[in-house]
């Protein structure tokens, strides 16, 4: 007989069978932070910690042949096994291991091996330390029921937007295309398109098509970036209605946030970028949390600040290198000025290696600073509810990268 159960902690569905003994048999019982987790045999602790929403520092990417040893040695924690702190990326899980993550000990040596890194990587120091550092902490099972209790209302929510937009999404789409195409700074960009630098260039771009990637098909989506990058880059995006963004994408009110308004540039990792216009630096700034392995934000970020005519507008690159927040805030800019390069999947908010290129209105900065408080992260997928807003007050958040892009040679 097959039993179905549902587990409200794992939030999946587990088969109780005949087979179960092996399943069970398969399972090493282990303790993290106190508490008694069973997990697949033959993982390691940091796949271990990971499975329970407990994330370690894991920067191994950025350590380099100038090293002895190519480790960040980020990632280290107790174990009853040893007497010496060990590392969870390479120690697999065994029967009865005792694991502890945030002894004195452990963070103390972390913090010590994380200003090594710093000396090698200066841009990490642009970053917040620890950022994250909280998410060190497993959240309580009493969390967890909160959030699988919001997961339910943004659930109902998301039906109810997606019942309305489902029908009417296309018009939408189309009408905010028509109010970019006639808009005022459209028509002055153009007007300048002989001053366009091109802003990834070395090769030629083929359209990459994402559409059929259903919701955190993450390594689907590596996979098919990286069998197709190679004699040309990829480009996609502007104004997709994308499946692939976890659930927790909504906007303030609750509303599915889903349409990428920026363009994406597929490149290999190391690939520069440059100013397509004389600008300034607006902000550089690390989004996301660099200890964990996918966190779907943008990285390190760069954002330029443009002034054309009597216009002012913005653009955005994100996924890029940590070398990349090198860039002072201030720095004046000429069109074709390198400003960055492309970064890895690790530090990138776990994307595929690509840059994401936005065209923000002033609007769209002073009404968003002004709403979050922040400068710097501005959001590159909106709701659908967000574009019909902009129709409504005839006023543009985002334009078409494309024309920053189409004149590449
Ligand atoms: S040593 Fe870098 S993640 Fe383990």
């Amino acid at each position: 007989m097959i039993t179905l159960t549902k587990s409200l902690e794992k939030d999946y569905t587990i088969f109780v069978c005949s087979s179960y003994t092996t399943i069970k048999n398969s399972k090493v019982t282990f303790y993290l932070n106190g508490k008694q987790h069973k997990e697949k045999k033959g993982i390691s602790i940091l796949e271990a910690c990971r499975s329970f929403d407990l994330y370690l520092p894991c920067l191994c990417s950025l350590t380099n042949g100038n090293q002895k040893k190519k480790k960040c040695d980020l990632c280290l924690v107790e174990t009853n096994e040893q007497v010496s702190l060990v590392n969870a990326c390479t120690t697999k899980i065994k029967e009865g291991m005792k694991i502890e993550t945030n002894t004195k000990r452990a963070t103390s040596k972390i913090l010590q091996n994380w200003k090594r890194l710093v000396l090698l990587h200066p841009s990490l120091s642009s970053v917040e330390m620890f950022q994250g550092r909280k998410d060190m902490v497993s959240k309580t099972q009493q969390e967890k029921e909160q959030n699988f209790q919001q997961t339910i209302v943004q659930n109902k929510r998301e039906k109810k937007s997606d019942e309305y937009y489902q029908q009417n999404s296309q018009s939408i789409l189309d009408n905010y295309r028509t109010l970019i195409k006639n808009s005022p700074l459209t028509k002055l960009i153009l007007e300048h398109k002989n001053q366009i630098h091109p802003i990834v260039k070395g090769k030629e771009f083929v359209s990459f098509d994402l559409l059929n990637l259903k919701r955190m098909a993450i390594d689907k989506m590596v996979d098919y970036v990286n069998n197709k990058i190679g004699q040309n880059y990829g480009i996609c995006g502007f104004l997709e209605k994308r499946k692939i963004y976890p659930k927790n994408f909504i906007d303030i009110e609750g509303y599915r946030r889903n349409v990428h308004v920026g363009v994406d540039i597929f490149a290999p990792q190391g690939t520069p970028v440059y100013a397509p216009m004389d600008s300034t630096v607006y902000t550089s700034k690390y989004n996301g949390n660099l200890w964990n392995t996918f966190d779907g934000d943008y990285g390190p970020t760069i954002v330029l600040k443009h002034n054309i005519g009597s216009h002012t507008f913005y653009t955005l690159y994100g996924h890029l290198s940590l070398n990349s927040l090198n860039m002072k805030v201030g720095t004046t800019i000429k069109a074709g000025t390198k400003i960055g390069e492309i970064g890895d999947k690790n530090i990138n908010g776990g994307w595929p290696t690509h840059t994401h290129i936005q065209v923000m209105s002033n609007n769209l900065i002073q009404d968003f600073e002004f709403q979050s408080k922040q400068k710097g992260d501005y959001p590159g997928v909106l709701s659908l509810k967000t574009l019909d807003m902009c129709l409504n007050n005839n006023s543009v958040y985002f334009y078409d990268p494309n024309l920053l892009i189409s004149h590449h040679k």
